[in-house]
């Protein structure tokens, strides 16, 4: 087992998942960090990212698409978060195998075990020791992210996003000792207080007192 915590943040589109970070980096200012994003993270995967959000790319079929994102998972797996993980690190993650099963499975109609075996193969089964969940409607969420220019995936409108919603939801059920749900409806301050009080008791659990690093 890693010495390492793993947590990752997922949600839909407008979630608020990426001022959470911002927020979660700075509190956190005094533990040994990796902060990433998927897609992305490193080059390569950056470059895969572009692939999949440039809106010209709309020939991308479903299956290319699940397999586009594991691909650029795998490389940010092997090349960040397991060396981080070894060294004893808190990885925080902006998304991670739970937005291929929400979005490509929930979202995209993909078979959830395709996914599910897509995911283990490139991960080679790592899975977060947390994951918290931004739950918000897709009308909260496409207010919040009115003023940017929409991505392929944003592309997709309201009705996708709430399949994606219900599909996190199904996750989360699934693995409740894994997840945990955020409101993330209410004010930011709420939303933050809350996923805090969570991270601030897994660093307990393992530990890591705050004000010790
Ligand atoms: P972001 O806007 O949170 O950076 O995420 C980029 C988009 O990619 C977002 O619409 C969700 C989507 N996505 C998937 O569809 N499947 C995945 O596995 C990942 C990581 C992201």
């Amino acid at each position: 087992m890693s010495e390492g915590l793993f947590i990752s943040l997922e949600g839909i589109d407008g979630s608020g998942k990426t001022t959470l970070i911002q927020y979660l980096q700075d509190k956190l200012a005094t533990y040994p960090l990796l902060r990433i994003r998927e897609p992305g993270g490193t080059a390569i995967s950056e470059k895969i990212r572009e692939l999949l959000l440039n809106i010209d790319n709309y020939l991308i079929t479903a299956r290319t698409e699940a397999i586009l994102y594991a691909a650029a998972r795998s490389q940010v797996v092997e090349q960040l978060i397991k060396p981080a993980l070894d060294e004893g690190k808190l990885v925080l993650a902006d998304r991670y195998v739970d937005s291929t099963m929400a979005y490509q499975g929930y979202g995209r109609g993909l078979d959830l075990q395709f996914l599910f075996t897509l995911n283990q193969l490139c991960t080679s089964g790592l899975l977060p020791d947390a994951t918290i969940l931004l739950d918000i409607t897709p009308q909260v969420g496409e207010k919040r992210r009115k003023h940017e220019e929409a991505d392929r995936l944003e592309q997709e409108g309201r009705e996708f996003q709430a399949r994606v919603r219900e599909g996190y939801l199904q996750l989360a059920l699934k693995e409740p000792k894994r997840f945990y749900v955020v409101n993330a409806n209410r004010e930011f301050r709420h939303v933050a207080e809350d996923a805090w009080g969570q991270i601030m008791s897994l660093l307990i659990k393992r530990g890591w007192l705050p004000g010790e690093n």
